[in-house]
């Protein structure tokens, strides 16, 4: 992907690198984690005959958003400030069917040992106080250059579908408002936070009857 960034402000000096560079490294990064989670779908379905993972996005952050987040934040536009301060550059979004999924696969990933976490945070457990829930790790991963090794940052968020439904309704709703959104669309988001939840509960419910009942046949049958 090439990004022309001569229109943003950006600061290069001679010992840093380039954002083409750096765009690479998180490509690169996506591409290892890409593979990883292909693997890891491929095995949990020759074993358990069931697939964790609904589907997966991937993202480079663009300049301009990259940008904001750094003014926002009180810091110069560089390559090295971006590199040390934005942690979300390259994002991996894996949306499962069960709240369980996200457990697993969030476990299956941090075992890898290249695979280091760097944070996490699990907004399931203690949801926002917009009612987002999903889990949140940054990792970084190893990227092997021609003369160097370089560790790269990649976030990934795990969540369930029904999660994933109000998180982009819910973004709509901050991107169209900005910062000020109606406190009744708010309270009525929440509200279905609350009833998401619920849905996740009792869909993870009905799930481990149906695969008790498999079992049982299985039983009765080799009986
Ligand atoms: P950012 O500056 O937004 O990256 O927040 P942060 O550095 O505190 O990280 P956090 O883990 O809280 O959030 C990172 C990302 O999670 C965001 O960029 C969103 O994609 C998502 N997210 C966090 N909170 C919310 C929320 O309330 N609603 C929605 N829709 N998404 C959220
Ligand atoms: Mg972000």
């Amino acid at each position: 992907m090439e990004l022309d960034l001569s229109g943003y402000d950006i600061k290069i000096s001679d010992d840093m690198n380039t954002w083409e560079e750096v765009n690479l490294l998180y490509n690169a990064a996506l591409k290892q984690i890409q593979t990883k989670i292909e693997i890891l779908n491929d095995e949990f379905q020759e074993v358990h005959r069931y697939n964790p993972i609904e589907h997966v996005k991937y993202r480079v952050k663009g300049p301009e958003s990259i940008v904001k987040k750094l003014k926002r934040n009180g810091y110069e536009s560089t390559i090295i400030n971006m590199v040390k301060y934005v942690n979300d550059i390259a994002g991996i979004r894996i949306i499962c069917s069960f709240t369980s999924d996200i457990y697993q696969i969030a476990d299956m990933l941090r075992k890898q040992s290249d695979i280091k976490v760097l944070s996490t945070k699990d907004y399931i457990e203690t949801p926002k106080q917009s009612g987002y829930k999903s889990y949140h790790m940054l990792v970084s991963v190893p990227i092997y250059l021609s003369d160097s090794v370089v560790e790269t940052k990649v976030e990934i968020q795990i969540r369930t579908i029904a999660m994933d439904f109000w998180a982009s309704l819910e973004h709509k709703m901050n991107y169209k408002f900005e910062s000020d959104a109606p406190e009744e669309i708010k309270k009525e988001l929440f509200e279905c936070a609350v009833m998401v939840e619920q849905l996740d509960d009792r869909m993870l419910i009905i799930n481990d009857k149906i695969q008790r009942s498999k079992k049982e046949e299985a039983i009765w049958k080799i009986d």
